[in-house]
């Protein structure tokens, strides 16, 4: 069984369903390029991972390899997979040191770790999946062109050498300014992940809360699991006390805001956030940058991992190109502009 483990308790993962499917499509057939599954923050991109990982490792078929890539100290949760092989004898592949977390250091010697792999096991007839979460926060965004490259041509030799039944590399992030990076390269191809619609936060908020106040989750957080549990766990379900803390962190970003002479921006784009993309000013370009890099607002341009394209949806703060990574942050914004 597979559990998610919220402090004391744990939870069932909660539908999905469509991205399975396309990810079990990706496994079976192959990929030649690096697929990156990119969404906000807190969206489930690691526990998709995780839970896909888990679904196809009883299958003989499949050789999975998941790496998260900023486990920082546990080599059991920084490398899964479901050959026989101890975590211990993988790491002992990788001789050289960086300052980075361990779960990096193994994405980036993952081509020593998969020789080692390849010279021990037959994958002749295997489809093999390789998972790298949250590459970008872990090896920099310096190394993300070199690394997609790394990926793709360790990807291309392996094919040529060991002639598995298929191969797919799929990689995560959640960093907005990685994605210019990652799309420019004709190597990789990006899908969005997006939070959970609202039968699946229901079901979600079911699991955590009372059912009482499901619509205000679903008003506020869009859905976004890390959110849901954040309020309905950490703060107890009080809706007042998690947003004033939302609130100290957005203050200092309008703080920011207000310093580069960006507030009557800030205004505009709180009411539209599709001036993000259509606003012919430099001042809505420069306000991108600061709501990006913070991780408020998300680009939304790409297909989703399920083939469709998330419906722009004011009331959540979803507009065509951009969107809010939650509603709740155009309400607090609302409310600290008013102030000022
Ligand atoms: N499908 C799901 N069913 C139930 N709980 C979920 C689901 N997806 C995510 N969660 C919960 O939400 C939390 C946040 O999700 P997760 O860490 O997977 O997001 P993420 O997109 O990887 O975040 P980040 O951008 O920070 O890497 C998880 O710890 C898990 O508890
Ligand atoms: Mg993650």
């Amino acid at each position: 069984m597979f559990k998610i483990r919220v402090n004391s308790r744990e939870i069932r993962f909660v539908n999905r369903v469509k991205e399975l499917e396309k990810l079990r499509e990706l496994a079976t057939k192959g990929s030649p390029l690096v697929e990156f599954v990119y969404g906000p923050e807190g969206c489930g991109k690691t526990t998709l991972m995780k839970y896909f990982a888990h679904s196809i490792k009883d299958n003989k078929k499949y050789t999975v390899i998941y790496i998260d890539a900023i486990e920082v100290s546990d080599p059991e949760k920084a490398i899964y997979t479901n050959i026989n092989i101890t975590v211990k004898e993988i790491l002992d592949t990788i001789t050289e040191t960086f300052n980075i977390p361990l779960g990096g250091l193994i994405a980036l010697n993952l081509s020593k770790i998969l020789s080692h792999i390849i010279n021990r096991f037959k994958i002749s007839n295997k489809n093999i999946v390789i998972i790298v979460d949250d590459v970008v926060r872990s090896i920099g965004l310096d190394k993300v062109e070199y690394y997609i490259k790394y990926l793709y041509e360790l990807g291309t030799k392996i094919k040529i050498e060991h002639e598995p039944e298929s191969l797919l590399i799929l990689a995560t992030t959640s960093e907005g300014v990685s994605r210019r990076l990652i799309a420019k390269h004709r190597h990789a191809v990006i899908h969005l992940l997006w939070n959970l619609d609202k039968r699946s936060t229901e079901e979600l908020v079911e699991q955590l809360s009372n059912r009482n106040i499901i619509e205000d989750i679903w008003e506020l957080t869009g859905g976004n699991p890390a959110r849901i549990i954040e309020l309905a766990v950490r703060f107890d379900s009080n809706i007042k006390k998690w947003l004033s803390k939302l609130e100290e962190r957005l203050m200092d970003i309008v703080h920011i805001v207000r310093l580069k002479s960006l507030i009557k921006y800030l205004r505009d784009v709180v009411e539209n956030i599709d001036l993000l993309y259509e606003g012919y000013e430099e001042g809505y370009l420069k306000l991108l940058g600061i709501l990006e890099e913070s991780n408020l607002v998300i680009y939304k341009g790409y297909s989703t991992l399920s083939e469709d394209h998330v419906s722009p949806d004011p009331m959540l703060g979803i507009g065509r190109y951009y969107a809010w990574q939650i509603p709740a942050y155009t309400i607090i914004l609302r409310k600290i502009l008013n102030k000022s």
